[in-house]
């Protein structure tokens, strides 16, 4: 397996604000969301990632392996287990709608650039929807709830150089649980 350049958040380059994307994609680009496709299809089968050290991940964007464009990566398998995988690939994404309700990941929310991971509550939205481009340039319209939609926020905050430790509330880094629902 070819081992993937993931970028830590020691470097400036997280925090920068990704480009918007100009097709037709280059083939460099290409290259880096099929390594990126690869990396986290094996991150979630265990043996693979145990023999390769690779840290669990549903999501990348470009950013993370140091490219600054707006364009994210996620492989989510279908049910636990199952060995398959749907595969969203989002150009200049962006949330066109989202639910009022909150919610934040009881575990914890991780990031493959961050590492070790930091406690506290990341308040998401429930549900959102979005827009896109698909690799070919067209329109598409994905709607995520629950850990999608955790996802989803995740990786569009990357596209601005947010990180998700950025919205934990420093000195009280489980404030306002009671206000959002935890998944
Ligand atoms: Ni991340």
């Amino acid at each position: 397996m070819k081992p993937l350049n993931i970028l830590t958040d020691k470097n400036p380059l997280l925090k920068k604000v990704s480009k918007e994307v100009v097709f037709p994609l280059s083939e460099e680009t290409k290259e880096l969301i099929k390594d990126a496709q690869v990396y986290l299809k094996n991150s979630q089968n265990e043996e693979l990632a145990e023999e390769y050290g690779l840290r669990s991940g549903w999501g990348l964007s470009l950013v993370q392996l140091g490219k600054l464009e707006r364009i994210c990566v996620l492989v989510i398998e279908d049910e636990e287990n199952s060995g398959n995988f749907t595969y969203h690939t989002f150009v200049n994404p962006e949330i066109i709608s989202y639910s009022e309700e909150l919610i934040y990941a009881g575990h914890g929310e991780g990031c493959l650039s961050v590492w070790p991971d930091i406690e506290g509550i990341v308040p998401r939205y429930a549900r959102v929807k979005i827009k896109a481009l698909d690799i070919n340039g067209n329109e598409v319209n994905f709607r995520g709830r629950e850990d999608i939609s955790i996802l989803v926020q995740h990786e569009l905050d990357h596209m601005d150089g947010i990180m998700y430790y950025d919205h934990i509330d420093k000195k009280n880094p489980f404030k306002d649980k009671d206000k959002m629902r935890m998944i």
